[in-house]
C-alpha cells in the first residue's frame, strides 16, 4: 500500500481500562466488582489462574508508563474510573479512591497526556450484581449517581468523558454466550441487560448535560460512548434469508448504538423482531423519553474483527434461545490464529463510509485498536527482545484505511491503540499480548519495549504511514 499521511490534528493515544491494569483490587476501601468476585469464587476460569487482581501492577508503574506513552510521541490515553474504587456502598464517593485518580491525571497533564476517561468498563460493583445487576432497573439509577459524583469530583480535570466502553459485550458474554461470570445462556436475560445499558447511558448523558449547565465541567468538555462497531458482513451472492440474519446482526450490535447516539431512539426494526422472537425489551412507560436523552457529541470506535454472518440453520440453539444468525466463514478470510480473530483492516474503512453516508454530522475516533498474540515471549532476539514484525503490519494496514477514509471524507479524529503496555485480559488473563511494551510478569512486572516501539514511534511524530 502507498505512504498515506494522517492530518496535523489527528491524536495518536493509549487505550486501557482499570479493571485491567491498576491493580489493588481491595485497596483503600475499594468494594468487589464482578471481576474480584470471580477471581475469589472460581479462580481456575482464568487463564493460567490469574484473576483480577493485580492488572499489570499500574498503580504502582503509572509515572513510569505515561512517561513511556510520551516517549512514544503519543498525546492521549483513556482508561476507566472504577465505580468499585470511586464510591462506596452508600453511593457516596470514596475519598481514597478519588484521591487515586486525581493523582493520575495530574501525573497526565504533567506529563502532557491529554486523559479520556470511560465511566464504566465491564467493572459493576457486586453488591449491585446480587441485586440483579443489569437485568435491573436499580442499576441504572445507581449508575446515573455515580456518573454525576464522578462528573463533580473530576468535571475540572476532565475533558473527554465516555458513558460505556463496548456495551454490547457484557450481555453478551455474561447472560447469553456464557463466557463470562455468571456464565448464562438466556438471550432474554441478554435483551434486558441491553436495554437496561441502554437507559442507564442515556440517563448518564442527562446527568452530563446538568452538570453542564451548573457548570460543573470544563467548557471544552465532550461526552461520548465507545462501542465495537465491528462491521456486518455477509455472504456476496446472499440469500433474502442472509440478508435478514445480516440487518438484525447489524441492528443488535452496531445500529441499536448508533440510533442511540445520535438519534436518542433504539431502531423500530430490531425492536419489532425481538417481541416476535418472544424477547422484548423490557420497556417502561416513559422510557421514550428518556432515550432522547442518549445523543451524545461524538463517538469512539473500538475495531478488532469484522463480523460474517449466514442465515441459521436452526430456528433455536441448545439452550432455547431463538437464532438470528450463524457465523459465515469467509473464503478469503486472513486470521490471527492465537486470538482466533479475522483481521481485515478496511473493515474500518467501511465503519467510516457508514458514517459519513448515514449519520454525515457524527466525529468518531478509533478508540481501540490492536493485535493480541499468544506466546510472544518466543520471538525474542539474542538481546532479549521481542520481535514483532506482525503488529507493525497489523496497525499500518488499520491506520493505512483508516487515512483513505479520512481523504474520502470520514470525520474520524484520532487513533488510540489498546493494550499499547501489556495488560489483563479479562479471562484470558495475559495469554494474548497486545503491547508495543512488554510486561514481564517473572521480573516484577518490569516494562521492555518490543520492536515495534521504534515503528510507532515514528509514525507519531511524522503522521506519516508507511
Ligand atoms: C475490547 C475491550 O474494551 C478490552 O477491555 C479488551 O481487553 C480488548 N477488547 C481486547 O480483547
Amino acid at each position: 500500500m502507498a505512504e498515506l499521511t494522517l492530518p496535523e490534528n489527528f491524536f495518536f493515544g493509549a487505550a486501557m481500562s482499570g479493571p485491567q491494569t491498576e491493580g489493588g483490587w481491595n485497596v483503600g476501601g475499594k468494594l468487589e466488582n464482578v471481576w474480584d468476585t470471580w477471581s475469589n469464587e472460581d479462580i481456575e476460569a482464568f487463564y493460567n489462574r490469574v484473576g483480577s487482581y493485580v492488572g499489570n501492577d499500574f498503580m504502582h508503574h503509572y509515572k513510569e508508563d505515561l512517561a513511556i506513552l510520551k516517549g512514544l510521541g503519543l498525546d492521549s490515553f483513556r482508561t476507566s474510573i472504577q465505580w468499585s474504587r470511586l464510591l462506596d456502598a452508600d453511593g457516596n464517593i470514596n475519598p481514597e479512591g478519588a484521591a487515586w485518580y486525581h493523582e493520575l491525571f495530574r501525573a497526565a497533564r504533567e506529563e502532557g497526556l491529554e486523559p479520556f476517561v470511560t465511566l464504566y468498563h465491564f467493572d459493576l460493583p457486586t453488591f449491585l450484581f446480587r441485586r440483579g445487576g443489569w437485568e435491573s432497573r436499580e442499576t441504572c439509577e445507581a449508575y446515573a449517581n455515580y456518573v454525576e459524583k464522578a462528573l463533580h469530583e473530576f468535571g475540572k480535570e476532565i475533558r473527554y468523558w465516555f458513558t460505556f466502553n463496548e456495551p454490547s459485550v457484557e450481555p453478551e458474554n455474561r447472560y447469553w454466550h456464557g463466557g463470562w461470570y455468571p456464565q448464562h445462556h438466556s438471550f432474554r436475560e441478554a435483551v434486558a441487560a441491553q436495554y437496561n445499558i441502554s437507559i442507564a447511558h442515556a440517563l448518564g448523558v442527562a446527568r452530563y448535560r446538568a452538570a453542564r449547565e451548573e457548570g460543573a465541567l470544563r467548557p471544552d468538555a465532550r461526552i461520548g460512548i465507545v462501542c465495537n462497531f465491528s462491521p456486518s458482513y455477509t455472504k456476496e451472492d446472499p440469500s433474502e434469508a442472509d440478508l435478514e440474519a445480516l440487518r438484525m446482526n447489524d441492528g443488535l450490535t452496531t445500529r441499536w448504538w448508533l440510533d442511540l447516539a445520535t438519534k436518542g431512539s433504539l431502531p423500530a426494526d430490531v425492536l419489532e423482531t425481538l417481541a416476535r422472537l418472544g424477547t422484548p425489551v423490557p420497556a417502561r412507560p416513559g422510557d421514550e423519553e428518556v432515550l432522547r436523552s442518549g445523543v451524545v457529541d461524538w463517538l469512539g470506535c473500538n475495531y478488532y474483527q469484522p463480523c460474517r454472518v449466514q442465515a441459521p440453520t436452526r430456528d433455536h440453539d441448545e439452550w432455547g434461545n431463538p437464532l438470528f444468525a450463524e457465523p459465515y466463514v469467509w473464503p478469503e478470510r486472513v486470521m490471527n490464529e492465537s486470538r482466533g480473530w479475522e483481521i481485515y483492516p478496511k473493515g474500518i474503512y467501511d465503519f467510516g463510509m457508514k458514517c459519513r453516508d448515514e449519520y454525515p454530522n457524527l466525529e468518531w475516533f478509533v478508540s481501540e485498536n490492536g493485535i493480541g498474540i499468544e506466546g510472544e515471549y518466543k520471538n525474542r532476539d539474542e538481546s532479549g527482545q521481542i520481535q514483532d514484525d506482525y503488529r507493525v503490519d497489523f496497525v499500518r494496514d488499520h491506520l493505512s484505511w483508516i487515512a483513505r477514509a479520512i481523504n474520502d471524507g470520514a470525520k474520524c479524529r484520532g487513533y488510540h491503540y489498546w493494550g499499547l503496555i501489556d495488560n489483563w485480559s479479562w479471562a484470558n488473563a495475559f495469554k494474548n499480548r497486545y503491547g508495543f511494551v512488554e510486561v514481564d510478569l517473572m521480573e516484577n512486572y518490569e516494562r521492555r519495549p518490543k520492536k515495534s516501539a521504534a515503528w510507532l514511534k515514528e509514525v507519531t511524530t511524522t503522521h506519516v504511514v508507511k
